[in-house]
């Protein structure tokens, strides 16, 4: 079996191809990337005009590419796969458009798949786990601790009051004048600073539900800078080393609380899993391998080029549902939001 996955929701245009053996393992044939960081840098954020734009003016080319690398046509293939949302509306369409006329074209079975869904499912494409296990999902738009119990069966322990984790960091750079995605910058800016310098807070710390409070942070830390402006090259990777040692912190800690109610909900898990943009930073992903080691569960974090966005999660999504006869017809439509896990007691979303 072999299906293509397109992922047009944000920055990132892809298209991959992921198959499986006979054994239902998976294997990853082509998976190419093409981030429009560059188009979108100037603005300090993603523009949704431009990014819909750069996504018609590459995909089709993203495909060929891809269908060349594994070596197929479009005959080869058992169904079309698309990230149908949530995300930034424009792009969507282009992703989903693109896979409808393929679909149609080649008769081939149409998955539209959740974005956040593909995020989810990540580690069993690189580490064929089982099902259930914890998620943190973070990303610049999302963040989420869920109990991923099956393929459409999802639970959130957890999530932003506020800002998405990668928003944070994001807003962080802005505010301290490194590039753009902040994420990278603020990491490797906060490795040559003191993280004792600036007592910065940490939101929602011990608090028994696994939710997350990110605005109170990015304020201290604003009133801080603006304390002691202008800023040295010191002050700003002191001020990131705070930062990042306070989102570390909130990070396990609320982490801890979802493990605590996951028994509740989906029983033992099988590991703690870290997905998103956000779980390319090597500070949380270390602290959550610890507090995955001290709860005796492995600690699964994808490679960093399947952290972000990418065809490849979206191809594999769309095999797991194409083999549970979960497939989608041509008016199925492009949203800009799709929750994909619920609150425990509420019913699970599967299509
Ligand atoms: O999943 P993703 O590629 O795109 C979506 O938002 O869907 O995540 C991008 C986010 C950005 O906010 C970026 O700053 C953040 O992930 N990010 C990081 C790191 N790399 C990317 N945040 C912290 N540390 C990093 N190393
Ligand atoms: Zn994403």
């Amino acid at each position: 079996m072999n299906i293509l996955g397109i992922e047009t929701t944000c920055d990132e245009t892809s298209a991959a191809i992921v198959g499986a053996n006979e054994d239902g393992a998976p294997v990853l044939r082509a998976n190419e990337v093409l981030s429009q960081i560059a188009e979108h840098a100037a603005y300090g954020g993603v523009v949704p005009e431009i990014a819909a734009r750069a996504h018609v003016e590459v995909l089709d080319r993203l495909i060929e590419r891809a269908l060349a690398k594994a070596g197929m046509r479009l005959a080869d293939l058992d169904g079309i796969a698309v990230a149908a949302g949530p995300g930034l509306i424009g792009g969507v369409l282009v992703g989903l458009v693109t896979a409808k006329t393929l679909a149609l074209v080649g008769r081939k079975p149409l998955i539209a798949v959740n974005h956040l869904e593909a995020h989810a499912l990540t580690a069993r494409l690189t580490d064929g786990l089982s099902f259930p296990y914890l998620l943190l999902l973070a990303s610049g738009g999302h963040t989420q601790l869920v109990a991923v119990k099956g393929v459409g069966q999802y639970v959130r322990l957890g999530g932003t009051i506020d800002d998405a984790i990668g928003e944070a960091f994001d807003k962080v750079a802005k505010l301290l004048g490194l590039g753009y995605p902040g994420g990278p910058e603020v990491e490797r800016m906060a490795e040559s600073g003191d993280p004792e310098r600036f007592a910065l807070p940490r939101p929602m710390l011990g608090r028994r539900e696994a939710d997350f409070s990110l605005s109170g942070l990015k304020t201290a830390l604003r009133v801080e800078a603006e304390r002691i402006a202008p800023l040295a090259e010191r002050d700003v990777a002191d001020l990131c080393a705070g930062f990042q040692a306070a989102i570390t912190d909130v990070v396990v800690d609320r982490a801890r609380v979802a493990l605590r109610s996951f028994a509740d909900v989906a029983g033992h898990p099988t590991a703690l899993v870290a997905a998103g943009g956000v779980a390319a930073n090597g500070p949380i992903r270390r602290a959550l391998a610890a507090l995955a080691g001290e709860a005796g569960l492995a600690f699964v974090a994808p490679p960093l080029d399947l952290c972000g966005d990418n065809g490849a999660m979206i191809a594999w999504a769309g095999l797991e549902r194409l083999r549970l006869g979960l497939v989608d017809d041509l008016t199925v439509p492009a949203r800009a939001r799709w929750p994909f896990a619920e609150r425990p007691g509420a019913a699970a979303v599967t299509g």
